[in-house]
């Protein structure tokens, strides 16, 4: 334990000012968070040609990601899930996720989802973490760039 939390700020050392030179990259608060964000992001390779992180994309294997915590289980429309999903009923939360990750068979049997689980607890970590930033959906659903007066309700 105490050899990762060396490698890990040997990694932060190395990689924070490298990272701040970088005129793209956003001041991040935690730098630990930015480190577990990039794992999380090399991890989400192996999802990619099957999910999309946000609605929209091209038809893939399996549904797409977006708005994935708190998401009801199965229940991108038109996406046809396996009887054995379709007959959950919970929300997606990063405990459930960490069990699906770990193994989905396990935790769904029957599932359609014919991937080996993620062993590595602090991979899976990364993972949901990362996975719950990029799926946030957009705030605003594509509204007109030129509306930006106030439309709010009168006081
Ligand atoms: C080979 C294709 C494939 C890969 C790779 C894959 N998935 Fe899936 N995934 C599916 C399919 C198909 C389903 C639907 C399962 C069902 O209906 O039983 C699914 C379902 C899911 C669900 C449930 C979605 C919902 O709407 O309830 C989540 C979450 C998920 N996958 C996450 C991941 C993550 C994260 C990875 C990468 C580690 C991954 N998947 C890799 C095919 C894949």
């Amino acid at each position: 334990m105490i050899g990762v939390r060396f490698g890990v700020m040997a990694v932060l050392l190395l990689t924070v000012p490298v990272a701040s030179a970088d005129p793209v990259a956003a001041p991040v608060a935690d730098p630990a968070a930015a480190v577990d964000e990039k794992r999380g992001r090399l991890l989400y390779l192996q999802c990619r040609a099957c999910h999309a992180l946000q609605p929209g994309g091209a038809e893939l294997i399996g549904p797409h990601l977006g708005g994935l915590l708190g998401r009801e289980v199965a229940s991108v429309p038109d996406f046809s899930y396996s009887e054995a999903l379709q007959a959950q009923s919970f929300r997606w939360d990063r405990a459930r996720l960490d069990r699906w990750l770990e193994s989905s068979g396990r935790m769904v049997p029957g599932n359609s989802m014919a991937v080996a689980g993620i062993k590595n607890a602090s991979d899976r970590a990364a993972l949901i973490a990362y996975l719950e930033a990029a799926t946030v959906l957009p705030a605003i659903p594509a509204a007109p760039a030129a509306a930006p007066t106030d439309n709010r309700p009168a006081p």
